[in-house]
């Protein structure tokens, strides 16, 4: 990184200090932004939480998670964080709230940024919202940001609710909705690929392209947030947010600018452009499945239903794939098929554009034996990078093709580590750019679009979620869903991308 454009002066303000999300992501990325030298001179952290704790054992908790390198730094970043032990619901935890704010602020002699990061669970974000606007801590327009994290919502009507408090009380411009998917470097580098070269664009649209699956699969099963996730479920934590998100940049019309309401514009025209369901067809166009017990790697996991704080009798869907059509010149009659899913054989999100077959083919049938047709992978993690696939001869006196890779990984094209998605969407926040984050539209445009889904499945009449073992690739629905358009899914090959 190049430290040449610190932020200005910023509070960075936790609700939600003790969760997961805090001391996995947040505090780390906070971490190294500030050993890479990106942070103002005047920065702090106040971790707000329910949790009797003092400023010590805080800071020793995020330090046992973090485990720094380098001790001095890590006492230079744990000097500005505190910690205020309250309830979010309560009005005295805004008023400690501003008179903490209030000291730091006549001790700096500026007025910072007031970041405030609502890492809380969804049933307590509209009361943080009511009381962090009714209390005027926001109310510096320029400054004060409030950053919301995902579930934005459960469906079209509750995100619509939460959209409308967040606006009572706040202008748009201070609204940071996250979807994480979005800081990664190669989520960002979609754009790049496809409209800082002149080689793809020509050829990235129906005439070329025959479809386009987007993958997200992870080997974890819930961990510890059958909690959350049993009321969640995969379709909206994975596919009305980062699925769609990464489907949109893939899909959208080439910006006139790189200016973050331009780009916004553009992707939610790709939401807004997705062919409804229809309520009655909604088995063809998505199927839902949930991890029974299986094998990872030699050891037996459980099923989805013994895992801690998941109803016994759920029928939370762990897995979903989805077919979609976006109805617009570009993509008239191009599948998009999403598919995402716990308890899966690997960790690997990518995205495959599969082109279509050569209009004439002159080479006999005995020279094409195992000929594909050409498709690009962007590989968004692990083994980073983009690979396209073509025919070439094969070395030799008769005439045989061979399908061959061309790589290209970022491990070997750059020296750099790239930054977490936490690092690089932090860091906007401060530096007021919206660019990554999500607009009210967006974020309805995409629950509008997975409304008829949702609906169906909350209604008597829809196949129930199909059991799949942990370690396979999802239930034998998913292999249909595509099977019936005579398409298969591209098995993600980490290790070596491919
Ligand atoms: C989160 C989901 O948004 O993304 C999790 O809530 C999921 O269930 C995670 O595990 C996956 O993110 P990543 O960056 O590890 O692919």
């Amino acid at each position: 990184m190049d430290p040449t454009a610190r932020p200005d002066p910023s509070v960075i303000t936790i609700f939600g200090a003790g969760g997961d999300l805090t001391w996995r992501k947040l505090v780390p990325a906070l971490y190294n932004l500030f050993s890479d030298g990106w942070l103002p001179e005047h920065f702090a952290i106040i971790g707000v939480d329910l949790r009797e704790l003092d400023d010590d054992s805080y800071v020793a908790h995020l330090k046992e998670h973090l485990e720094p390198a380098d001790e001095n730094t890590w006492n230079d970043f744990a000097r500005r964080i505190s910690y205020m032990a309250t309830d979010f619901g309560d009005d005295a935890a805004y008023t400690g709230l501003a008179e903490t704010l209030a000291a730091i602020e006549s001790e700096w002699g500026v007025e910072p940024s007031r970041v405030f990061y609502l890492a809380i669970p969804p049933t307590l974000i509209e009361t943080a919202v009511e009381k962090l606007g009714t209390t005027q801590l926001c109310r510096d327009v320029a400054r004060a940001r409030i950053v919301v994290e995902k579930p934005f919502g459960r469906d079209l009507e509750s995100a619509r609710e939460l959209n409308r408090t967040l606006t009572n009380f706040f202008d748009e411009s201070q609204i940071y909705r996250i979807d994480h998917y979005l800081g990664k470097e190669t989520v960002q580098n979609i754009l790049a690929f496809r409209f800082a070269n002149a080689l793809f664009e020509p050829i990235w649209d129906q005439r070329y392209i025959d479809h386009v699956q987007i993958t997200m699969a992870e080997r974890v099963g819930v961990e510890h947030r059958g909690g959350y996730y049993d009321g969640t479920g995969a379709l909206r934590d994975m596919v009305q947010n980062h699925l769609l998100q990464v489907m949109c940049l893939v899909a959208m019309e080439p910006p006139v600018s790189f200016e973050d309401e331009e780009i916004r514009n553009k992707t939610v025209d790709v939401l807004h452009a997705i062919r409804p369901i229809p309520p009655e067809e909604v088995a063809h166009f998505a199927v839902r499945g949930q991890y029974a017990a299986g094998w990872l790697e030699g050891e037996r996991v459980p099923a989805y239903r013994e895992e801690p704080d998941v109803a016994a009798g759920s029928d939370t869907e762990t897995f979903a794939a989805v077919k979609l059509f976006v109805d617009n010149w570009r993509w008239h009659g191009v599948p998009f098929y999403l598919r995402t899913g716990k308890r899966l054989p690997v960790k690997a999100s990518e995205v495959s554009i599969h082109f279509r077959t050569a209009p004439h083919q002159i080479f006999p049938s005995a020279a094409v034996g195992d000929w594909q047709p050409n498709r690009i992978v962007l590989h968004i993690q692990p083994d980073e990078g983009i690979v396209l696939r073509f025919q070439a001869k094969r070395p030799g006196l008769k005439v045989r093709l061979s399908p061959v890779d061309m790589r290209f990984t970022y491990r070997e094209a750059f020296e750099d580590v790239p930054p977490e998605a936490y690092e690089t969407l932090l860091l906007d926040v401060m530096q007021g750019d919206s660019t990554l984050f999500k607009r009210t539209d967006q974020v309805e445009a995409a629950w509008a679009a997975m409304m008829p889904i949702l609906e169906a499945w909350a209604s008597d009449t829809n196949p129930e979620v199909s059991p799949y073992s942990a370690g396979s690739w999802g239930p034998d629905t998913a292999e249909v869903l595509i099977a019936r358009d005579g398409r298969s899914w591209l098995t993600p090959s980490v290790g070596q991308p491919g």
